[in-house]
């Protein structure tokens, strides 16, 4: 039997919603979201993410039963806040400090509701810079977030590429297999939005097989007003844009498809 397709419209304000989008110095956040978003964890009820996100992290805490250890410190910030925070911590930490680890408003990850500061439990925790380890329970709930869709976002080496200083806490979901992927090649988000520029729609796409799934993970440019592309039919298909210029596609195959 001939493989049917349906096709898929990419509008383009769907270049600024999705797991995926690049929000950084560079590329502030364009799509603004103030709905959807439910408490990471019960106990602290404004501490929110987005529910797919929110849903994912209980699930990896819950898997790694780190229920009173480890704690949300900050998720969900609108505009006003990311603003506020900004001008404390210049007022507070000065400049230098504030460059290093607080983004400009429009210009941080948390106004996605995508990102979150994780602090193990103390007495005092930094809203600034909570404590996170690279051992114990905190080093746990890195290895297994990468499974899940979770990844640390403001690594050390990376300082040059993200333009903020190392930072431990911050994880950001940009959903299963990016996170693998992003691991296995070492790469930052701003890196693996450009990694995924080898891999045009209609030319080499990028494989792997994950869980016994084939995985394809595609980018399309958004040059037109309106681009369609053409997917298998019944292959599942994740739709994100990059925030940049584009949108990436993830297809989930199974072997026969
Ligand atoms: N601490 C991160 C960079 C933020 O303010 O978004
Ligand atoms: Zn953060």
């Amino acid at each position: 039997m001939k493989n049917m397709t349906k096709t898929i419209m990419l509008e383009e304000e769907k270049i600024y919603k999705g797991n995926l989008i690049l929000v950084n110095a560079n590329h502030p956040l364009r799509s603004f979201q103030e709905e959807g978003f439910i408490p990471a964890d019960i106990r602290f009820p404004k501490i929110l993410v987005k529910s797919d996100a929110a849903n994912i992290l209980q699930l990896i805490l819950k898997k790694i039963s780190c229920y009173d250890e480890i704690l949300p410190v900050s998720g969900y910030r609108s505009v006003t806040e990311q603003r506020k925070i900004y001008a404390d911590s210049l007022r507070d930490n000065g400049e230098d400090f504030t460059r290093k680890y607080v983004a400009l408003p429009n210009h941080s990850e948390h106004q996605t509701g995508l990102a979150i500061d994780l602090g193990i439990k103390k007495e005092v925790i930094d809203f600034i810079r909570p404590e996170f380890p690279y051992d114990g329970i905190s080093q746990r709930f890195r290895k297994t977030a990468l499974r899940y869709g979770f990844v640390e976002r403001y690594q050390s080496t990376k300082e040059q590429i993200t333009g903020i200083a190392h930072e431990p806490w911050h994880f950001r979901y940009v959903g299963y297999p990016h996170s693998e992927i992003m691991n296995t090649n070492n790469l930052s988000l701003e890196e693996y939005i450009d990694f995924l520029k080898d891999y045009k729609y209609g030319k080499k796409h990028f494989q792997a097989e994950i869980h016994g799934k084939q995985i394809e993970v595609f980018y399309v440019s958004a040059d037109e007003s309106k681009t369609t592309i053409s997917v298998p039919e019944q292959t599942l298909c994740q739709v994100s844009g990059n925030n940049v210029d584009g949108f990436i596609i993830t297809l989930w195959r199974n072997r026969n498809e």
